[in-house]
């Protein structure tokens, strides 16, 4: 059975390029192997994560994440059975926050993903993703 995760976390420490590339790069090798998809989104201090694949696997693997010193304050925002991956394509895909061009912002004026439902997030993910935004795709 597969399902979708998306959580948010605040970060610890600066999200340096060097702390992003080690977690990226630990996280397509891994996701590959184990047939896990999904995003990354990096920037402004929090990491806002989508993780796709068998419960039991995904499952593990949030607990690995959860117990990361990286970061913190680790909220679920949404949790569901899937008949189909949204994020077939990406072992990890990487949107930066912090890269999200004006007409973007304009649409999502106050981020603050702990205060909106992961349907919204899922949806502004979606956009990022179809606007281009994503700088690292090791898939392709
Ligand atoms: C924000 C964030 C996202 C992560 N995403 C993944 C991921 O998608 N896949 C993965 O294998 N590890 C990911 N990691 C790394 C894991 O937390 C963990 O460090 C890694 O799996 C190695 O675990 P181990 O040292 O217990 O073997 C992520 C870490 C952070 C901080």
């Amino acid at each position: 059975m597969l399902i979708r995760v998306i959580y948010v976390s605040s970060a610890v420490g600066p999200q340096t390029s060097t702390v992003t590339s080690a977690i990226l790069k630990k996280a397509t090798a891994w996701n590959k192997a184990n047939d896990i998809t999904g995003v990354l989104c990096q920037g402004q201090g929090v990491y806002l994560q989508a993780l796709e694949g068998q419960r039991s696997i995904v499952t593990k693997l949030y607990s690995r994440i959860y117990a990361d010193p990286r970061h913190t304050n680790i909220e679920m925002i949404h949790c569901e059975s899937i008949a189909k991956r949204r994020y077939a394509n990406w072992s990890m895909a990487h949107v930066s926050l912090s890269d999200i061009d004006p007409t973007t912002k304009v649409d999502w004026p106050e981020f603050d993903p702990y205060s909106i439902t992961g349907l919204l997030v899922m949806a502004r993910i979606d956009e990022l993703l179809a606007s281009g935004t994503v700088i690292e795709n090791p898939d392709s």
